[in-house]
């Protein structure tokens, strides 16, 4: 599959900006791209963001693709791939799952000898800076794999990982984009409360956890050695670690990450 047509079975906010990275990345072209949605601002929406297809029913999709991403909301999985299943033909079909917590076993059962991966991205894909991690399940081959890598990898980063550690990854990339925002808005309010103007204050938050998160993705370097470099003795910066290490911001984010696994956990049992 050189340049496979891709097909979403859903066309909401997450398809469409995944369809638009993989535009954008050269991995699709508008005649590759075909979708279904049965809200009609959603395909309007797709087809306007990418000059994708907007086709009837999900089966028109199937006909279509290779590629099926299954971007419509959990509780909608299993009807959507029971509906399907007379459509599905495994020598064709790769059926790519982002819906939170629908474990591969519920794919692999609504789509018997269908090969499938499960996703978890997260809302950054809007802006090209997704953190993604895929599971694989049973039948994928290396090709697959790699294309799924590629795909992903076009709107940020994408870690393969093993199905069990899908709910820890919900827990930090998934829910972590909130954990961001509370952060930068709180810098915000520091910065407001030191008199900088909102707006000032508020573009110099974002772009501070964006620097910081660059260095480490760049430098490799442990986080807390660079965390080191910008503490010069007796100055500024030491001050403010001696606060945050006193309000417990360190135990408070591992409890978030831990608390968010766990309800991801709980979810995929119910
Ligand atoms: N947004 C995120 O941050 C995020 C992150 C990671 C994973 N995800 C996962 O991505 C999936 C999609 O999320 P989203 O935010 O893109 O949701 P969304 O914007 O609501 O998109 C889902 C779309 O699918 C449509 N749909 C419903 N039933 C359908 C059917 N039978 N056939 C075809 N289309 C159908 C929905 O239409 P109606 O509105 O008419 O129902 C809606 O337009 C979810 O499973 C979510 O768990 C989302």
């Amino acid at each position: 599959m050189s340049q496979p047509t891709l097909g979403f079975l859903g066309a909401g906010k997450m398809a469409t900006a995944l369809a638009r990275g993989f535009l954008k990345a050269g991995l699709a072209a508008p005649g590759s791209l075909v979708a279904s949605d049965p809200f009609p601002a959603a395909r309007d929406a797709f087809a306007a963001a990418t000059g994708g297809r907007i086709v009837e029913s999900n089966p028109a999709v199937a006909a279509d693709a290779d590629v099926l991403f299954v971007a419509v909301k959990p509780d909608q999985v299993g009807a959507v791939l029971s509906g399907l299943r007379p459509h599905l033909h495994p020598a064709r079909h790769l059926v790519i799952s982002i819906a939170a917590g629908v474990p591969l076993s519920r794919l692999e059962a609504e789509a018997p000898g269908i090969r499938c991966i499960r996703v978890m991205p997260n809302t950054p894909a809007l802006v090209g800076a997704s953190a993604s991690a895929y599971a694989c399940g049973a039948g994928v081959t290396a090709a697959d794999a790699e294309l799924a890598e590629r795909l992903f990898g076009s709107v940020g980063i994408a870690l393969p990982v093993k199905e069990s550690l899908l709910d820890a990854v919900t827990g930090l990339s998934g829910s972590g984009p909130a954990y961001g925002f509370l952060m930068i808005e709180a810098l915000a309010d520091g910065g407001v409360a030191a008199g900088l103007p909102r707006e000032v204050a508020q573009k110099l938050a974002a772009q501070t956890l964006l620097g910081a998160a660059a260095m480490v993705l760049e430098t490799g370097q442990h986080p807390g050695a660079l965390k080191d470099a910008v503490c010069s003795p007796g100055g500024t910066t030491i001050e403010a670690m001696h606060v945050l290490e006193r309000g417990g911001v360190r135990g408070s984010l591992i409890s978030a990450v831990r608390a968010a696994a766990e309800k991801a956990k709980n979810l995929g049992r119910s």
